[in-house]
């Protein structure tokens, strides 16, 4: 009960964040500590282990409980004779995040890292200091508890494309497998699919609450040619509702999905609170070093190592992975001399390739909500949604809008005249939103982006809480690229982050003809039924353009540019000739022995749709690589839920857990102790 106690504690944390005002967050926290415990969920959470039961050695040691580390930490301990140990800097996922509503209440609180990307003069240019906020998930789950859930695997294309570049193994038809192995699909339609899975650990679900708009806006698709149909399945191109990873309505984490379930493995330790420093490299025979372990931070006491006796797994995400390794000499050599740091390994892509989806926000278009849909209207206008109703639904029916993510209601893969229509590979993906920024008296869309209060009071406020929608266009291709670099030589300094939106002027061109297809919706039937109409007081620093001209669409993308939080490409892959590829088609980084990178800043380039789904696929991938390296027990990856029950039936799947740390499990003399000595260094210009 104690526990339980301190656990509301920390979520009021993120109520009061929002001012009194949000007492209806206490009030949900309190509802849920009372009604929901499958919500609370309270004795199948990880616990985090005792820094008397942390050992010296395991057999692998993960950096980052996100996306790709909890999927990780999952599959290598599957036989019970691999220790795992899972490190995290941030704590337990709160319990508030189950709930799509609250979405967006998530980000500036303690569950994020709080970024601020580096000034621009070419994108952001309506937000505070021209600067973008750059939300990162900092607890079990990383950004899978930050994320808007949205269920995208990307096209077909993009993987092939990967493999051409020299990543065997990559292709579309390689990666398929995974994606089906990760996927418990529950969309109703969608069962019998080839294309999908049954049985794995993340559960894909509709919503179980969408606005009524919503319907208009996948309407209006057909009318311009598009079909409806799974964006995950043969083709991408077309309009879908959004599947998300939910289980029974709420969010499901890979906190949920991959770490709860094995909370009781005896050889998978996961500690939280702890900030990894740097990899330890030893010398080796040959001169090539070897990542023997990490050292971390942990409530302040800086220093503290534990080692790995085979691979350490950098799986920190796409702005802290890069930081990592540059931390431990291994990246850019200019770049680590000027920070003091000594060269361990010249790696001169660490940090760079950052590429991320751009989007257009803002773009706002006002609706009528017809009589008969009142009270609650056609769109979501956040203090008609907070009721006593919405918290009777939550609490007795498991409906109504706080299952609903007014953020994401539907999307669509779309075709600007810069794209090859006759092949199946969309330039542009729309969000639809069924609220504006006016429509939350700016406690979120303001907030979130960091938009100036001079923007907001001019655009937004004449039209508060008024019905309305956004469709957003966002750049799946970006051909900018950024960089993430160092500010300094201290682990616990952030790192810089430098967008580059729009640093290709051909980004500004794609996106302005994604407004205008969104633009073109506006004007179908379906919407014209609601009166829409789009917004259409300027932006301060636009009014001088014509109203839905080309100068007015690129006025508007610069200054309310938005990142969709899914930067990518840090430590690319790539074969050993590319000099800026990091790590190898097996995730190894060059030029190091038993040290792997394994999440979103792997990928050579950005997927086409959102990052999650690809990035668990990569974890699922990389564990069975890194089994066939160490010649572990593989799992088959099965196409079919019928073959997955047969495994689990099977005498390897069996939960059977032996005391994996007794000394005699110790390795034998020749590992230990390691020569903590870091002396290699490959030629600067080698
Ligand atoms: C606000 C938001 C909305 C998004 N919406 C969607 C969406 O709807 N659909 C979708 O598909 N994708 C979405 N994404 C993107 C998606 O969630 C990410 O691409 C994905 O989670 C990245 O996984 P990762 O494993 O690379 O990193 P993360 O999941 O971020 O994991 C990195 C982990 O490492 C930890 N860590 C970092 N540094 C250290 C250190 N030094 N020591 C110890 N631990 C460390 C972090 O705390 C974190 O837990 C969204 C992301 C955000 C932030
Ligand atoms: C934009 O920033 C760059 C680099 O900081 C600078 O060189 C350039 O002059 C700036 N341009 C404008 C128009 O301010
Ligand atoms: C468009 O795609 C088709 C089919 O892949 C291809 O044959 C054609 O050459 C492409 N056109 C251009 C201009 O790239």
């Amino acid at each position: 009960m104690a526990l339980r106690l301190l656990r509301v504690l920390s979520n009021a944390r993120i109520a009061l964040s929002y001012g009194p005002s949000f007492a209806f967050v206490l009030l949900l926290r309190v509802l849920v500590l009372l009604s929901r415990p499958d919500i609370e969920d309270a004795g199948n959470r990880v616990r985090d282990i005792s820094p008397a039961q942390l050992r010296s050695h395991y057999d692998f040691i993960i950096v980052g409980a996100g996306s790709a580390g909890a999927v990780l930490a999952n599959r290598l301990s599957e036989s019970p004779d691999i220790t795992v140990l899972l490190i995290e800097a941030g704590g337990e996922e709160p319990v508030l995040s189950d709930l799509p509503m609250l979405y967006s209440a998530l980000q500036l609180t303690s569950i994020d890292w709080q970024y601020r990307a580096e000034p621009s003069n070419k994108s952001n240019l309506a937000m505070k200091d021209r600067r973008s906020n750059w939300p990162r998930g900092k607890c079990l789950g990383g950004s899978s508890v930050l994320n808007a859930m949205l269920y995208i695997r990307g096209n077909k294309k993009d993987y092939d494309n990967w493999e051409a570049a020299g990543n065997t193994g990559w292709s579309y038809k390689d990666v398929l497998p995974y994606f089906m192995k990760m996927e418990d699909i529950r969309v109703p339609e969608l069962v019998g699919s080839s294309y999908h899975g049954r049985g794995g650990p993340i559960p894909v679900e509709e919503l179980r609450y969408y606005s009524p708009i919503t319907d208009a806006f996948l309407e209006s698709g057909k009318h311009l040619g598009y079909r409806v149909h799974d964006v995950n399945g043969p083709i991408q191109t077309g309009f879908t509702r959004s599947h998300c990873t939910l289980r029974e309505g709420l969010r499901c984490s890979t906190a949920k999905g991959y770490l709860r379930p094995i909370r009781n493995r005896k050889n998978l330790h996961v500690l939280l609170h702890a900030k990894v420093e740097k990899v330890l490299l030893a010398e080796e025979d040959d001169g090539v070093p070897r990542a023997v372990g990490v050292s971390f931070n942990r409530f302040s006491l800086p220093g503290v190592k534990v080692f790995a006796h085979k691979d350490v797994i950098i799986s920190a995400g796409a702005v802290n992975s890069p930081q990592i390794l540059m931390l431990s000499g291994i990246g850019p050599p200019q770049h680590l001399m000027d920070k003091n740091i000594e060269v361990q390994v010249s790696s001169p892509g660490v940090g760079s390739n950052l590429q991320d989806h751009a989007a257009m926000g803002g773009v706002t278009y006002l609706i009528k909500s017809p009589k008969e849909m009142r009270p609650s209207g056609a769109a979501c206008v956040l203090p008609r949604l907070l009721t006593i109703n919405t918290l009777r639904k939550f609490v007795f029916d498991k409906s109504g809008p706080m299952y609903g993510l007014p953020t994401t209601e539907a999307m669509a893969f779309v075709n600007t005249k810069y794209a090859n229509s006759s092949e199946d590979w969309p330039d542009i993906q729309l969000f639809f939103a069924s609220s504006g920024d006016n429509a939350d008296g700016g406690i979120f869309g303001r907030r979130n982006n960091g938009l100036n209060d001079d923007y907001y009071a001019t655009v937004f406020e004449p039209i508060l809480y008024k019905d309305s929608v956004t469709i957003l266009p966002l750049l799946l291709r970006p051909k900018s690229r950024g960089h993430i670099e160092l500010k300094d030589k201290d682990p616990m300094s952030n790192p810089l982050i430098y967008p580059n939106y729009f640093g290709d002027p051909d980004d500004l061109e794609v996106m302005i003809e994604g407004a205008k297809i969104g633009y073109a919706l506006s004007q179908t039937e379906p919407f014209q039924r609601f009166d829409t109409t789009l917004h259409d007081i300027a932006c301060p620093g636009c009014a001088e353009y014509e109203h839905l001209s080309d100068d007015y669409w690129r006025c508007q993308a610069r200054h309310y540019t938005m990142t969709i939080y899914h930067p990518v490409g840090t430590c690319k892959m790539g074969p050993v000739e590319d000099v800026d590829a990091v790590v190898s088609p097996r995730l190894k980084v060059h030029g190091v022995k038993h040290l792997r990178v394994v999440d979103a800043s792997v990928m050579p380039t950005i997927v086409s749709g959102n990052t999650n789904a690809p990035v668990i696929m990569i974890g699922e991938k990389a564990a069975d690589m890194i089994k066939e390296d160490w010649k572990l027990p593989t799992v088959p990856t099965y196409y079919q839920y019928e073959k997955m029950i047969a495994y689990q039936r099977s005498s390897l799947y069996t939960p059977h857990y032996s005391w994996p740390f007794r000394s005699s499990y110790c390795r034998p003399k020749s590992h230990a102790p390691y020569r903590l000595v870091p002396v290699y260094r490959r030629l600067l210009n080698d």
